[in-house]
This record gives structure tokens, sequence and C-alpha cells, in this order.
């Protein structure tokens, strides 16, 4: 079985030793390789692939927008997000799917359980793709108490309104107020990515006690916002878990087989360390 990432960079990537582990964890005569494909190259190499014979692939940065033109089918999440993350070829058809939203999803599943997450009063920090594809799969599984906080806040405005959530859209400055009133908190911004490890989307310090905070970041493992969050008594959840499950997802897709996700959260930790 052929896979791979695309994406420009690519050098970097984790998925080839994720992927290829699952494979021969799962007796699967396969390869996963990285990659590398510049924008102006991205429409030829969709269709190589394609012709290749590959089973699917995943897509990176810079192409999860762009890609959707080149590809057959897209399924509705994924189209209204705008972004496709796993495409899976099926008798020479191209489909497109988004596994990130969910992805994150089952991390958080890992720190609580379906009626905690339901119930749960939720602020999303950021309102670019990240958030759109989170704020999506968190209303299908059935959360609505959901706000958004932007340093734009027209976009957490817009936000709130398509998915028709139950919270509000707030500036940086009041939602650092209100905190204490959330019970998972989760960053979709860049800020405080390695190398700018020291910058922090908003001030975590009024979390509440046993509350959770999520980072979709896992350069560093433990991001200035996680750091603080502990401090004030919060838990925290880092972006490995996301990371593993949508490929773990995709995984499933392309072969059917259901990967140990947490042993690979494990090694992935070691491996990032
Ligand atoms: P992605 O697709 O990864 O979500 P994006 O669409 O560029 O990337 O969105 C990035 C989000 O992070 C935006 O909400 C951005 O805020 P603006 O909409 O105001 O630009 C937010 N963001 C990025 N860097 C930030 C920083 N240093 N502090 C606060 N918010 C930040």
């Amino acid at each position: 079985m052929k896979l791979a990432v695309i994406g420009y960079p690519i050098k970097h990537s984790k998925s080839p030793y994720m992927h290829n582990f699952w494979l021969d964890q799962a007796g699967v005569d396969g390869e996963y390789e990285a990659i590398e494909v510049p924008p102006e190259h991205l429409e030829n190499n969709v269709y190589e692939l394609i012709k290749s014979g590959f089973t699917g692939f995943n897509v990176t940065i810079p192409h999860k927008e762009s890609i959707i033109q080149y590809l057959d089918e897209v399924d509705a999440a994924a189209k209204s997000l705008g972004a496709v993350n796993t495409v899976l070829i099926n008798d020479g058809k191209s489909y497109g799917y988004n596994t990130d939203g969910n992805g994150f999803l089952k991390s958080l599943l890992t720190k609580r359980d379906t009626e905690e997450i339901k119930k749960a009063n939720m602020l999303i920090i950021g309102a670019g793709g990240a958030a759109k594809g989170m704020i999506g799969a968190l209303k299908s599984f059935g959360c609505d108490r959901i706000s958004v906080t932007n340093r734009t806040i027209e976009k957490a405005d817009l936000l709130i309104k398509d998915h028709r959530v139950n919270g509000q859209a707030l500036q940086l400055s009041d939602a650092e107020q209100r905190l204490n009133e959330y019970d998972i908190v989760i960053n979709t911004t860049s800020a405080g990515m390695f190398p700018k490890v020291q910058e922090r989307p908003i001030d975590s310090a009024k979390m509440k006690h046993g509350s959770l905070a999520a980072d979709i970041i896992y350069n560093p493992q433990k991001t200035s916002f996680l750091k603080q969050a502990e401090q004030a008594g919060a838990e925290s959840l880092n972006g490995i878990g996301m990371f593993v499950y949508q490929g773990a997802l995709a995984f499933e897709m392309w072969t059917g087989i259901q990967s140990d996700a947490a042993e690979m959260i494990k090694k992935m930790t070691e491996l990032m360390n």
C-alpha cells in the first residue's frame, strides 16, 4: 500500500514515522513517504499520486485549502471548512476529508468523558482555520456552550453565528477577566509555538481550579499558556494527542485498521522531547 504526506516544506514531518510504525504493526506491506510539493506543482503531483496507485495521502501546509479544486469529491464538513487534510483514492477517484477537528475531540476524550465534554462551558481562543474545524466537530458531537475569543473580534463573531452555538464572541481582554467561567479553554492560535515560546495568546492565570487547558501546539510540549494554566490549578492537554488522532483517523480510512493511538502518544511524547 502506498501512502504519503504532501506539504512544503515537509522535512520535519513526524507523520511518516507514525504511519510506517502502524503499517509495520498491522503487518501491512506498504510505505508512507513525505513528498515535498511546491505550490506550483500541486495539481500535477495530485494526478501523479492517483495515477501511480497511492491509496491515499495527507495534506499539510500550505496545500490544505488549494487542494480542494483538484479533488473529485470533498465531504460536507471539509467543504464547509474549506480545508482538507486527508485524501482517499478509490478506483482512480479522489475523496477529501478533514480529520483535524475529530482528532482534537478524540484527544479531549482522553481527559474528559462524553457527558463532561457535552455539558462543558468552553472557550476557544482564535478564529482561524483550526478554530473553525474544531468548533464544527464539537458542535456535531453535541457541545453547545462554546464562546470564541480572538484578536480580531469580528472573526469570532462570525464563527459563533455560523455555527449557531450558545456562546459569545469576546475581546481577548474580556475573556482573560472571565476565564474562571470556563471548564475547557482551547488555544488554536500559533502564539507560543517554537521558536516564540514566550508568547501567550491570553493570560491563563485566572483559569478555574480543576478546569482543562488544551493547546493544539506540540512544540514545545508545554506552552507558556499551558504552564500558566497549570499554576492556576488547571489540567493541561497538549497538541500531541490531536496530531496522533488525526493521523489514526486517516489511517483507518485507508486501511480499515484501528491503530493504537494511546501507545503512539507515548512514543511521540518521548520522540519530540
Ligand atoms: P490556522 O488555520 O492555523 O487557524 P489562521 O487561519 O491564520 O491559521 O488563524 C490564526 C488565528 O490565530 C487567528 O485567529 C489569529 O488572530 P487574528 O484573526 O486576529 O489574526 C490568531 N493569532 C495568531 N497569532 C496570534 C497571537 N500572537 N496572539 C493572538 N492571536 C493570534
